[in-house]
């Protein structure tokens, strides 16, 4: 990161004003360095209920502060409020962030609002965060994985948009250290009963600027994970399910070159 890229919302690379930004799951001192550069500069900030105050503390003091609330039973917006407010200050303001506890697209939303501002010709960036799951199991020293207790991780919403528990139907799966496995996994997971034109894709060096995304569907996912090994010789990853239809293919991620 040059120095200019601390004093800047709006990047040449980042042509977004409009951040999608995780707050992780409550310490201040778990953010990203790149959330706490976004959040210094924001003119507008909409928020979540599970914000801390110290997080707040990091806007500046002109900034807009908007509450959208979302805790189960004091909802203080609906979506479709928060999608029209999120529009209405991403074409007031130079610099909004969407602001969610944990990660914005683990069980927070973001894909419905990213989609909404697509749709109305703005298009967001993401800022991870660090996912509930993964803040807790660190604070409390429980390995989320490990090599002789558990092999994979399933985050499961508690509740459906019924309000009510549903079992996992439509699960996405991540496999790390896959690529050079994809001709087996392929196969267990048609043995499993899934479909083969279940959207894949294949993510190397991801948030690097060399980052490479092939997408495809399961049948094609040997010959896909060649693809991306002989393309790069960087670590990947592969997501299998719907949502991997919505990956931009070929995208590269935003560098953090400020502009001059
Ligand atoms: C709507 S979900 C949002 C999840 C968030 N996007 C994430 O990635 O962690 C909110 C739920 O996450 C869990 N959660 C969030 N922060 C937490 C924390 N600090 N400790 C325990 N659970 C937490 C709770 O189950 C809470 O009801």
């Amino acid at each position: 990161m040059n120095n200019n890229s601390t004093m800047t919302c709006r990047t040449r690379a980042e042509k977004s004003s409009v951040w999608l930004v995780g707050a992780g799951p409550g310490d201040p001192e778990l953010l990203t360095v790149k959330a706490v550069r976004i959040l210094s500069q924001a003119d507008a900030v909409l928020y979540d209920s599970l914000i801390s105050p110290q997080i707040l503390d990091l806007l500046p003091r002109r900034c807009t502060r908007i509450h959208t609330g979302k805790r189960c039973g004091a909802h203080s917006m609906t979506q479709q409020e928060i999608n029209q407010t999120l529009l209405a200050a991403a074409r007031k303001y130079s610099c909004v962030v969407r602001l969610k506890g944990g990660d914005p697209f683990i069980f927070g939303r973001g894909g419905e609002e990213l989609e909404y501002l697509h749709n109305h010709g703005i298009e967001a960036s993401v800022i991870p965060g660090i996912t509930a799951a993964g803040g807790c199991a660190a604070a409390a020293g429980i390995p989320l994985t490990h090599r002789d207790y558990g092999n994979a991780l399933v985050l499961h919403s508690g509740h459906s948009r019924f309000n009510e528990f549903s079992p996992c139907q439509n699960p996405t799966r991540v496999f790390y250290m896959g690529l050079r496995q994809a001709g087996p996994i392929t196969a267990h997971l048609l043995q499993q009963g899934l479909d083969e034109e279940t959207p894949v894709a294949l993510i190397t060096n991801g948030t690097l600027p060399q980052q490479q995304v092939h997408k495809g569907v399961l049948s094609d996912l040997p010959w896909l994970a060649q693809q991306a090994l002989s393309d790069s010789t960087g670590p990947g990853l592969i997501f299998v399910g719907d949502v991997a239809a919505m990956a931009r293919a070929g995208s590269q991620h935003k560098a953090s070159q400020a502009v001059a």
